[in-house]
């Protein structure tokens, strides 16, 4: 199959994408990422939105964005229902909200025929993002899952490695996204200040590996691509008045015999982001930290350390194509953010020309990817509920994780 050229996808379709939001307010965190990453290739704009629960929040971020007043609504049932009717109406959905809203509102616009970016986690429990991946599929609808990291080129490089046999079989693979912000540290004095992350009643006691350990299991997937098949995990709370675990080491085996620890936390104090991965194959390692993120080393047995950098002509085509400036300018976390939204835009758009558009959709994380995090997730609360216990974690294809 013939590659598609960008330029004449964009042409040929002759306008942006219409975009609505559910969050991403500007009392969000994520938001304002999600604003500039949309924009950073021009495939979306945005027409109508509920962006938040607060309605003079919501109108006040629409304002900003110069958006129609009989565009801004006050659920996202609302907005579903009303875009629907127009025939200029959104045909791609933002769901920025926290995570216990992602299912219902997803399957609102799946339902209605509305292409879908979510935010992780894709939902609560393996049962909604099965639900999510079967009502995509029937549907015909495109989903992409904002794990943002996967939009980083170097990380898109030690896919293509791995993946291309550099580092021989692979034996171990670990991952930490271990936080140690301030906000993330302390729990405030009155309960009813606190954020809906530590909220047990909202996110269950577990919260912390959707939050934050799914980033971090989603990296080691994308790059790998094989499944886990059990788990061993460990959740503590450390800090005081906290209702939620915030600290969280699994131990994990794959179905092809590799080995690989999660680590995910709240009080790794001193710490920024955390986010970084390290995997180690019979012929070498590979590590990437996110706060370095234009550099990949590449440790071979016996050889020298090569430190693979962003912007040269050697790299794998998906890590170029990610890739907008030269070498020495850094592009960040943004950037990485945007490749997503370019190649879902290219995706929606050729295929609403009735073009193939997989070349743009495969490696997008997507409903499937929830699910196999999801699964993760829950046979990790089970193991921590057993003192450690190893449990056996579903496969995403398996008839019985449906
Ligand atoms: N990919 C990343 O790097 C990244 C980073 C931060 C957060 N996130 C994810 O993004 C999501 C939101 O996180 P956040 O930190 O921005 O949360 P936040 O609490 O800062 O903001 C959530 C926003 O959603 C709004 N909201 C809540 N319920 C709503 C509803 N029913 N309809 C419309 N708006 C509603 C809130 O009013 C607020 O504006 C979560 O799923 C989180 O895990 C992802």
């Amino acid at each position: 199959m013939s590659e598609i050229d960008i330029d004449e996808l964009r042409k040929n379709f002759g306008r942006r994408l219409r975009i609505g939001f559910i969050g991403g307010g500007r009392d969000s965190v994520i938001g304002g990422t999600h604003l500039a990453a949309m924009r950073v290739d021009g495939f979306f704009e945005l027409y109508a939105g509920v962006f938040s629960v607060d309605p003079t929040v919501s109108e006040a971020t629409a304002r900003a964005e110069f958006l129609d007043a009989d565009r801004v609504y006050e659920s996202f049932n609302e907005m579903a229902e009303k875009e629907a009717l127009r025939e200029d109406g959104i045909e791609v959905v933002l769901i920025a909200a926290p995570p216990h809203i992602h299912f219902e509102a997803a399957k609102v616009f799946l339902t209605k025929g509305i292409d879908v970016i979510c935010e992780k986690p894709i939902a609560v429990s393996r049962e909604q993002a099965s639900q999510l991946d079967d009502l995509a599929q029937q549907q015909s609808r495109l989903f992409c899952l904002t794990h943002c990291y996967a939009g980083y080129p170097m990380v898109r490089e030690a896919r293509a490695m791995v993946r291309s046999g550099q580092l021989g079989k692979i034996r171990i693979l670990e991952a930490e996204l271990a936080a140690g912000d301030p906000g993330v540290s302390f729990e405030p004095k009155n309960p009813a200040d606190r954020h809906w992350r530590f909220r047990e009643n909202i996110m269950g006691k577990g919260a912390i590996l959707g939050e934050v350990a799914s980033h971090a299991h989603h990296l080691l997937h994308y790059i790998y691509g094989e499944e886990i098949s059990a788990v061993s995990a460990e959740m503590s709370t450390f800090v005081p008045r906290r209702e939620v675990y915030d600290n969280a080491y699994l131990t994990t085996r794959y179905h092809s015999g590799a080995r690989g620890r999660i680590w995910g936390s709240y009080i790794a104090a001193g710490n920024d982001h955390g986010l970084c991965f390290r995997i180690y194959g019979e012929l070498g390692g590979l590590q990437w930290h996110q706060e370095d993120p234009e550099v990949l080393w590449f440790k071979p047995i016996g050889g020298q350390a090569q430190r693979i950098a962003r912007g040269y002509q050697n790299l794998s085509p998906w890590a170029t194509r990610g890739s907008r400036f030269r070498p020495g300018h850094p592009e960040g976390y943004a950037l990485a953010f945007a490749n997503l939204y370019a190649d879902f835009g290219c995706a929606v758009m050729a295929r609403q020309l009735g073009l193939p558009y997989e070349q743009f959709y495969k490696a997008l994380p997507n409903t499937s990817d929830g699910v196999v995090t999801m699964s993760l997730i829950e046979a990790a609360v089970e193991s921590n509920c057993n003192d450690g216990r190893w449990q056996a974690v579903l496969s995403a294809s398996s008839a019985d994780s449906k």
